[in-house]
């Protein structure tokens, strides 16, 4: 396979062809997805995305996939490495992919590595730091568009007309999964299973960049992950 490079971010050169959002449930990864697609045209593949697409369109009837989303637990890697390849050797993301929500197991981790390092890609991670009580809030208060799944929040980011979408006018959703005790089960897998993967991509050297996204607004924190990015790359390759 061979990627293009180098691709444009914010205006600046940028020389990595996938780029991986790594943080806890609410941190920001799908809000933070859509502007790096926007900006990289490159795409986007939410593991948590096209698993509630196979669940809507009836491909996980009668599998376990469901109720193991419902309850906050994670999915099996075998079921989520596998959904995840058939998208990267789509001709589509030869140019570069942005991965939001994956890899989020050491299984996972290892497998994403030597899937990028047999075809030569280069990754960056940006694990978006967020405070604990910021979480639950913002999921308490997302709004999703069932059609154009454009994201929204009863506090940051209202509608304009509220409960209906401002791109289709479609009544917006509470997903699932973001009751308050789901919540906290989604959290707990994240700190058991998911954390230790930060560690392990430090272990092996891995370009992992930290962001805060706490306090700030999405447009904010976009222009920090631009700029981390762009300074990361010259100053560890000299481009
Ligand atoms: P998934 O859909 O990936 O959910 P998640 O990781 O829990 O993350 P979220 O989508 O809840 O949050 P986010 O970080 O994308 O934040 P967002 O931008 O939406 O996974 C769901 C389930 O699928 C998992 O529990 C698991 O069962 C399964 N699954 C998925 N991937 C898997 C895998 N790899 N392995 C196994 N199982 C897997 O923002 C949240 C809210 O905050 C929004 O309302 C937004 O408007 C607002 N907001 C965002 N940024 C800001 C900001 N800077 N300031 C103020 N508000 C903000």
């Amino acid at each position: 396979m061979r990627f293009s490079a180098p691709r444009r971010l914010c205006g600046e050169k940028i020389f990595v062809n996938a780029i991986v959002l790594f943080g806890s449930p609410g941190s920001g990864k799908g809000t933070q997805a859509k502007l790096l697609t926007d900006c990289l045209s490159v795409p986007h593949i939410s593991t948590g995305d096209m698993l509630r697409e196979r669940i809507r369109t009836g491909a996980e009837a009668g599998t376990s996939v469901a109720a193991t989303m419902q309850t906050g637990a994670l999915v099996s890697d075998d079921v989520v490495n596998g959904l995840v390849e058939q998208r990267l050797t789509r001709p589509e993301a030869r140019k570069g992919f942005i991965l939001d929500g994956y890899p989020r197991t050491l299984a996972q981790a290892t497998r994403l590595l030597e899937w990028l390092d047999e075809r030569g890609v280069r990754e960056v991670v940006i694990h978006l730091a967020v405070d604990y009580n910021v979480i639950i809030a913002r999921l308490t208060g997302r709004r999703v568009c069932p059609r154009c799944e454009t994201l929204y929040n009863i506090a940051s980011r209202p509608p304009k007309v509220d409960g209906l979408c401002d791109r289709d006018g479609e009544k917006l959703v509470i997903r699932d999964d973001d009751r308050e005790s789901v919540i906290r089960e989604r959290l707990d897998a994240y700190d058991r299973q998911t954390r230790p993967v930060l560690e392990y991509y430090q272990q092996r050297g891995r370009r992992l960049i930290q962001v805060d996204a706490s306090k700030d607004p999405p447009n904010v924190v976009f222009r920090r992950i631009c700029q981390a990015i762009q300074t990361d790359d010259c100053s560890k390759n000299g481009f």
